[in-house]
């Protein structure tokens, strides 16, 4: 928990919040709070298993790999013949499999597939205002209550170009350090680099910003105190300028990926009651990663930074 009280811009207390010492991702696992498409079930590691398979990748690298959900599913599945590396900032898990790697940094080089599940939207931002003048300043926070004031005005090209305010009270968060930790991550994959996030476009801003939230299992009030994840949505559309990436719904690449959601047939609970139970339980757990509003609206931003065949 943070106790200095001093007012300082979002984007510092927020850092501070998730990633210094008392930070709550250095003490936190993220499946103790909130549950993601990586750690809810296998089912999605048996997705990405099938796309490393399509492509012919021999090595993932899963950077923000919360404890390594992900990478033991897919040690599983590969039966460890995968070349697997974990990338975090908290030490490597002591029942991670031996031979998956586990590092805090992404190596220069990566061949295969880089994935970064619900790590975007934990990269600090600075979060503007408009005031009752009209003039946009950067939003003040005392990390203890949540308290906000606002700071020195905010001239910024990122928001000029991708999430200009229009009137008084509308909020931003200045999405220019995602793009950049985005386009240090593909430059280094000879391969396919995806990032899987919650996200808007110019179409779909939140007038009021978006940041939120959470801790065991449930929205909270949004203080940067290290007590509670602090997130907000990922500006996509400035992610494919920046990197030429595609974007494409998660809905839509996991049905592609034979995701499908559909309920086992009534008469293979006569003929064998475990399948049929076992089945009705993947497709509800396959429907909430489709979820329309939900995990289906994602956007799965990809590279592709092989040449065209
Ligand atoms: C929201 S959690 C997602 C975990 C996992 N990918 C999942 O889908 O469940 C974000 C994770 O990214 C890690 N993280 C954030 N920035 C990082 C960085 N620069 N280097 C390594 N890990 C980072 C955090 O420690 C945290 O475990």
């Amino acid at each position: 928990m943070l106790s200095d009280s001093t007012p300082l811009p979002w984007r510092t207390t927020w850092t501070e919040a998730l990633y210094g010492k008392q930070g709550f991702f250095r003490h936190q696992a993220p499946a103790d709070h909130f549950r993601t498409s990586t750690n809810s079930s296998g089912l999605f590691a048996a997705a990405i298993w099938r796309m490393v398979q399509a492509e012919g990748f021999a090595q993932v690298v899963d950077l923000g790999a919360g404890r390594g959900e992900l990478l033991t599913e897919l040690h599983r599945l590969s039966s460890g013949a995968l070349g697997l590396t974990g990338i975090e900032m908290v030490d490597r898990p002591g029942d991670l499999p031996a031979d998956i790697g586990w590092q805090h940094e992404l190596p220069e080089h990566i061949d295969g597939l880089l994935i970064a599940n619900e790590w975007l939207d934990n990269i600090p931002c600075d979060v503007v205002e408009s005031g009752a003048d009209g003039v946009v300043r950067y939003v003040l926070v005392d990390p203890t209550s949540g308290a906000e004031s606002l700071g020195k005005k905010c001239d910024d090209p990122w928001l000029d170009r991708w999430w200009p305010l229009t009137g008084p009270g509308e909020r931003a968060e200045i999405g220019s350090s995602r793009d950049e930790a985005w386009a240090d991550a593909v430059r280094r994959v000879d391969g396919i680099a995806l990032a899987i996030d919650y996200g808007h476009t110019a179409a779909d801003r939140p007038v009021l910003g978006s940041l939120r939230s959470y801790r065991q299992g449930h929205e909270t009030d949004v203080i940067p105190d290290g007590n509670r994840d602090v997130t907000a949505h990922v500006a996509v559309d400035s992610l494919v300028q920046l990197t030429g990436a595609t974007l494409t719904r998660q809905v839509d690449a996991l049905k592609v990926l034979g995701v499908t959601g559909t309920r086992p047939r009534l008469e293979l609970a006569r003929i064998d009651p475990g399948a049929y139970v076992r089945a009705l339980s993947d497709a509800a757990l396959s429907a909430e990663l489709l979820a329309p509003g939900g995990w289906g609206n994602f956007w799965w931003i990809s590279v592709d930074s092989r040449p065209v065949a």
